[in-house]
């Protein structure tokens, strides 16, 4: 019997750019050679560069949420392609956005591209109208959910109740091997899946709300620094008892 070809209708490229560390994702549809930009920032030429190379046009943009690290190459694309931007309402309503052109979704819609689907998750927490993109068991997650971490809650919009809301939802309707593609390379390693996370994400191992908010608002950046590494379950605030 010939081999049963199940080649992906996808590629997701990745790229670390600027002074944050941030990611950069192209999500690359096999089929008609349309791509999209997840957070285009900082020296958005290697993100040209990079769709070139795969011979790919990019015909849209994906925000995971409006912080300047995340957008400020929005423009740079612009100039060479004419892509439609998408994000959530509730992002574009905290955000104020100038640009007259975006998509606006909500959480559970789904964007085609060519043959690619990609699910928008709506993840407040870190921003009111944050953005997880599903393709397939590939999560890019933002700001939200970073490998061994997650997205700080003290800037304008941030709210760590919702955080702690969005992680205990990801947690329940994810699989295990979803792989995770996050915002900034603050771990000691680019990727990882939910199983991994379940484990030894210290974010992911609160199920008292309060002891959450106070962990993240409070405690994690005195204790913590990055690259962030696995945190043993009851290990999260040791002289807190556990
Ligand atoms: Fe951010």
């Amino acid at each position: 019997m010939p081999p049963v070809n199940k080649t992906s209708p996808f590629s997701i490229h990745a790229l670390e750019l600027g002074p944050m560390e941030n990611f950069v994702y192209l999500i690359e549809d096999k089929a008609t050679g349309r791509a999209a930009v997840v957070d285009p920032a900082w020296e958005v030429s290697e993100v040209l560069a990079l769709a070139k190379r795969h011979g790919v046009r990019i015909t849209d943009i994906l925000l995971t949420h409006s912080h300047h690290d995340h957008i400020n190459g929005i423009e740079d694309v612009l100039k060479v392609y004419d892509a439609q931007l998408h994000l959530l309402k509730d992002e574009a309503r905290f955000w104020g956005s100038y640009l007259d052109i975006p998509t606006l979704h909500h959480g559970g819609d789904r964007i085609q591209l060519g043959d690619t689907e990609i699910e928008v998750l709506h993840t407040p927490g870190h921003t009111p109208g944050s953005a997880c993109y599903k393709i397939q068991d590939q999560l890019i997650t933002g700001d939200t959910l970073f490998v061994f971490g997650c997205g700080r809650c003290d800037l304008r919009g941030g709210n760590p109740e919702q955080m702690f809301h969005t992680l205990k939802d990801m947690q329940q309707r994810l699989a295990d091997n979803t792989l995770i593609l996050p915002g900034h390379n603050y771990a000691e390693k680019s990727t990882s899946t939910m199983g991994e996370q379940l484990e030894g994400n210290p974010f992911m191992h609160f199920d008292d709300i309060g002891r959450f908010v106070h962990y993240r608002m409070h405690y994690h950046d005195k204790h913590r620094d990055s690259p962030y590494g696995p945190v043993c379950r009851g290990h999260e605030m040791p002289e807190h008892g556990g």
